[in-house]
């Protein structure tokens, strides 16, 4: 499906984005594992989420919705069935890593595959630690997908993160909940830490520690976990910050623009691109903070404000990785140069998003030069209508579409229904709140 965008004045009002999708994934996973019922509010309605939903089912797993609601009824931590047929994790990177982890301590065999794009993404990140462990995994060649895992009896490792990935320190510490002994994780670079809240909130024996580790206050965190069965719980998931990224853009862009983008997730590893957006020159509002539960929430009040280009490179980019397609199309209307280092995992994503990020942005008139880790964008340039290539990724679609409220004339996003990977009904709200 094509979709076309019309060039827009202004954006105005108050709105609230699709439930958080790293939150949705592990609630449900989580959820699974545990011993009774866990009831989920607000569950994200994309497909990576109805990704790991089609897997826990396949496995055995009981969960009924109602409309954003889900009930699973948890199997226990040894609970989970074969499957008679292999596992399909779709699009999603986070159902096949963390899933695996699971998978590695169940007395079953378990293939999971996925759609092209994540058969074409690093899965020895993962294989490692959990043959360390001493599950048995079979892959394609050069560690791809499909996975054949012999699960088992695992023991408990101390593993050092070789890439910033949430993805990876959440499958070890999976695995962990169900292995003879301690693992203990340790990551150099922060990353998003919703697994061990989550799993703090549902009964593990899990421990973090944080240490200032350099001069440039950069974080280092050890985590460690015993394996023990987890309970089920009440979970509200927050509203999704990555989601609402693309409108906190279109609102600082758009001339006398004003939203309200009510009930996000504000868990810190999760919001770097605030920081840096007030080192761009803006300052986001944030209003109502709650702390009451297992992750902060607030609401965001955005207002039309200039940028200036900035430097973003180091270890925060982790902390802000799936912001990076829109941070690039707001680089375009700011004042200056953005240079965008030390961002090499772009490339491994639901597409090599510096790749796309650079067909695109040139497409619409802009100035770009592509590294090998990340882009040099100069700004600001009036954007010019264009076809995007989607690339069939979810966050190139949208961001894009947001540039494309900015152009002189129609943009057309092409192959735009992967925009409900994460956020279906973008669309509509765009064309909802446009004016
Ligand atoms: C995610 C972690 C990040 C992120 C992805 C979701 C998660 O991936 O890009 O969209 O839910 O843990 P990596 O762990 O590969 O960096």
């Amino acid at each position: 499906m094509n979709f076309s965008i019309s060039p827009t004045q202004t954006i105005r009002g108050r709105i609230s984005v699709p439930g958080d999708k790293s939150i949705s994934h592990r609630a449900l996973m989580l959820g699974a594992i545990a011993n009774g019922e866990t009831v989920i509010q607000n569950l994200a309605p994309g497909e990576d989420v109805r990704s790991t939903m089609r897997c826990l089912r396949q496995l055995g797993v009981s969960i009924q919705e109602n409309k954003t609601e889900a009930r699973v009824q948890g199997k226990g931590s040894v609970g989970l069935k074969k499957s008679a047929t292999p596992l399909d994790a779709g699009n999603s990177g986070t159902t096949m890593r963390l899933l695996s982890g699971i998978l590695a301590a169940q007395p079953f065999d378990a293939t999971i595959t996925g759609d092209a794009s994540l058969q074409h993404r690093p899965m020895r990140r993962i294989i490692e630690p959990l043959m360390q462990m001493g599950a048995t995994i079979t892959s394609r060649e050069n560690g791809y997908a499909p996975l054949t895992i012999h699960g088992g009896k695992l023991h408990g490792i101390h593993y050092q993160l070789q890439v910033a990935s949430a993805q990876v320190k959440s499958c070890v510490l999976l695995a962990g909940l169900h292995a003879e002994g301690e693992t203990v994780v340790e990551e150099k670079i922060l990353t998003r830490d919703h697994s061990e809240r989550l799993l703090r909130f549902m009964g593990a024996d899990i421990s973090v520690s944080s240490n200032q580790y350099s001069v440039f206050s950069d974080q280092c965190s050890v985590i460690s976990i015993r394996a023990g069965e987890l309970h089920g719980g009440e979970i509200e998931v927050p509203g999704d910050f990555s989601s609402a990224a693309f409108f906190i853009a279109a609102a600082l862009l758009l001339p006398d623009s004003e939203l309200i983008i009510e009930n996000i997730g504000v868990n810190p590893t999760r919001t770097a691109f605030l920081e840096v957006l007030r080192e761009m020159g803006a300052s986001i509002e944030i209003a109502n903070l709650r702390n009451e539960s297992y992750e902060p929430i607030a609401d965001l009040i955005v207002r039309h404000q200039a940028l200036r280009g900035i430097k973003i490179f180091g270890n925060r980019i982790a902390l802000l990785i799936d912001e990076i397609p829109i941070l690039a199309v707001l680089a375009t209307q700011a004042e200056g140069e953005t240079h965008i280092r030390d961002a090499g995992e772009l490339r491994v994503k639901e597409s090599d998003r510096i790749a796309a990020l650079v067909h695109n942005l040139r497409a619409m008139g802009a100035t770009v030069d592509e590294l090998p880790d990340g882009l040099m964008i100069s700004g600001p340039t009036k954007l010019r209508g264009a076809e995007i290539d989607s690339f069939g990724d979810h966050r190139i679609a949208i961001a894009f579409a947001i540039a494309g409220l900015l152009a002189n004339s129609p943009t057309t996003i092409c192959a735009a229904e992967c925009a409900d990977i994460s956020f279906p009904g973008f669309f509509e709200m765009v064309g909802r709140l446009a004016r």
